[in-house]
């Protein structure tokens, strides 16, 4: 196979960025994109300061897409941004979005198009909720830390928690491989679980009690709110807790096997990397 052309990991210091340059380190150039960049390897690049993407997409041929994080409507941003990818001869992208987030929706939705007809080569990765939700500073992690207690608002509904290592190694076939995926791919775990059935398989392998408390969608937004996060974004995420609630994430795809060729990991694998407390 061709060595493929530079690719530039926006996110690249992310939870799946990190794990793509690992992926792909010794396989291709990459070039890291960062706000605080601190190696050779990574180069200065903000969304809100278009006078950093240029250089960022110098020589570049593929790019892995995390648009801004935390940004309600991040088509403004992303959209100059993918016309310079173009104009610097870049041939494919692609792009994180969610499972939660289907094509035309309000926010990251707004993307899915956009990636697919602005350049010739592109994948959608539409993963479900991350495991490493329950580790470092994500909301879920911090209650489980400070209290044994996961709110969320999405009462019984279930999940197809998926590692960010099985979303990295998706990612990286669709950046590498020599044909183009042109596909949008629902990326889960092997199994759906409540938020509860997670807590319970936490406790199991800690050893510390872990419970599970639903709230309602607008107490959820008062409590992100409180942690931290912006009120419109803090609203789209409960009301995101709505929809599983409801099962929109309960479904399990075959994409880890089928385009890595391994399954993915279950939740009690993953649970057994936790630290105990
Ligand atoms: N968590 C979930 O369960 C879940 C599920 C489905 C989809 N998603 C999607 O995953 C995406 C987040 O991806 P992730 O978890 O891999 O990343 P992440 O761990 O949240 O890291 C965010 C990355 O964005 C970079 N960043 C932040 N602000 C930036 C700015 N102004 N300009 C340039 N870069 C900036 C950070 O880099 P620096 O700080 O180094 O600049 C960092 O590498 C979101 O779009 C979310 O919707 C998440």
């Amino acid at each position: 196979m061709n060595t493929p052309s530079t690719v530039l990991i926006t996110g690249g210091t992310g939870t799946t960025g990190s794990r793509i340059a690992t992926l792909l380190r010794g396989q291709t150039t990459l070039r890291i994109a960062t706000r605080k960049p601190s190696s050779g390897e990574h180069v200065r690049f903000d969304w809100a300061n278009p006078a950093t993407h240029g250089p960022a997409l110098t020589g570049v041929g593929r790019i892995y897409l995390v648009a801004p994080v935390g940004v309600a409507d991040p088509a403004p941003l992303v959209r100059p941004f993918l016309a310079a990818a173009v104009r610097a001869g870049v041939r494919r992208v692609v792009l994180l979005s969610s499972s939660a987030i289907d094509e035309g929706a309000p926010g990251l939705g707004a993307l899915h198009r956009m990636v697919r007809t602005a350049l010739p080569e592109w994948a959608v990765l539409r993963p479900s909720w991350f495991m490493q939700n329950f580790l470092g500073e994500h909301p879920v992690a911090a209650g489980i830390r400070t209290s044994g207690e996961i709110v969320t608002a999405t009462g019984e509904g279930r999940v197809a928690f998926v590692d960010a290592a099985d979303i990295a190694a998706v990612a990286a076939r669709a950046l590498l491989d020599p044909t183009p995926h042109n596909a949008a791919h629902v990326i889960t775990g092997p199994e759906a679980l409540s938020y509860a059935d997670a807590a319970a398989v936490i406790t199991e392998s800690s050893g510390r009690r872990v419970r599970h408390r639903s709230v309602s969608t607008a107490e959820l937004t008062t409590r992100l709110i409180a942690a931290g996060i912006p009120a419109e974004f803090a609203a789209i995420l409960a009301g995101l807790d709505a929809d599983i609630q409801r099962g929109a994430d309960e479904r399990v795809t075959s994409t880890v096997q089928s385009v890595t060729g391994r399954r993915p990991r279950s939740f009690a694998e993953f649970a057994r990397v936790l630290a105990p407390p």
